[in-house]
């Protein structure tokens, strides 16, 4: 698919088929990521590849257990209430139950790690719609990036103790064969010309 298009027709994927996408796939994704700029060059971001189906799901597990034990207050920002709640209620799984789940983290204090991390992020997911694969950036594990449990489970799975989490990415076969391109309207996102 050429650049453009696969930029343009680029969505969300929240529901995803069991099938796991072939490793060459995968490391494509992640390759778009690494190939992604950064700030001075810095090259700092760490891409962390869960395919493995018990840990995703040790990993929900623990992601639920966060959020059912926080409080619920108005003032929070709307998508952390809805997992709160959602984790209340029991039946949330924060990634959708997609095949992959690819965590970014970035060094704890650098200025650009977020900047870097959307970089790579936007790159993965340009490069998985034209693949042919759903992808979607989940942001749960950002949010708990302070958690302890969150952070003991993070270590074991090649986070640095020197590392914050930035942000993850889902990535599958959609449960409708191909990803959704229908693109959303743009009514915010203004642009001034002089
Ligand atoms: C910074 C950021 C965080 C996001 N976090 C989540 C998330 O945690 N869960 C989710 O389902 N979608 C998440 N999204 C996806 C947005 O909801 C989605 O991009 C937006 O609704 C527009 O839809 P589209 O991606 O299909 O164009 C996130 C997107 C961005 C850029």
């Amino acid at each position: 698919m050429e650049a453009l298009q696969a930029i343009l027709t680029r969505r969300s994927t929240r529901q995803y088929s069991e099938e796991m996408p072939p490793r060459e796939l995968i490391e494509q994704v992640v390759e778009a990521g690494r190939f992604a700029p950064s700030g001075s060059n810095s090259q700092s971001t760490h891409f962390i590849v869960i395919t493995d189906p018990a840990v995703l799901l040790g990993l929900a597990d623990d992601v639920r257990s966060a959020f059912a034990g926080m409080e619920l207050s108005d003032d929070l920002y709307i998508s952390l209430r809805n997992s709160i709640k959602a984790a209340k209620s029991g039946n949330y799984v924060f990634h959708y139950n997609a095949p992959v789940l690819i965590v970014i983290a970035n060094r704890r204090g650098y200025g650009n790690a977020m900047a870097d991390s959307s970089c790579a992020l936007e790159n993965m997911m340009i490069a998985a719609n034209a693949l042919d694969l759903g992808s979607c950036w989940i942001n749960q594990l950002h949010w708990l990036d302070e958690d302890p449990t969150i952070r003991a489970r993070m270590y074991e799975l090649g986070l640095g103790e020197e590392e914050t989490i930035t942000g993850g990415l889902i990535l599958g076969y959609p449960a409708s064969g191909l990803p959704e391109r229908t693109p959303l309207e743009r009514k915010g996102n203004p642009v001034t010309w002089i």
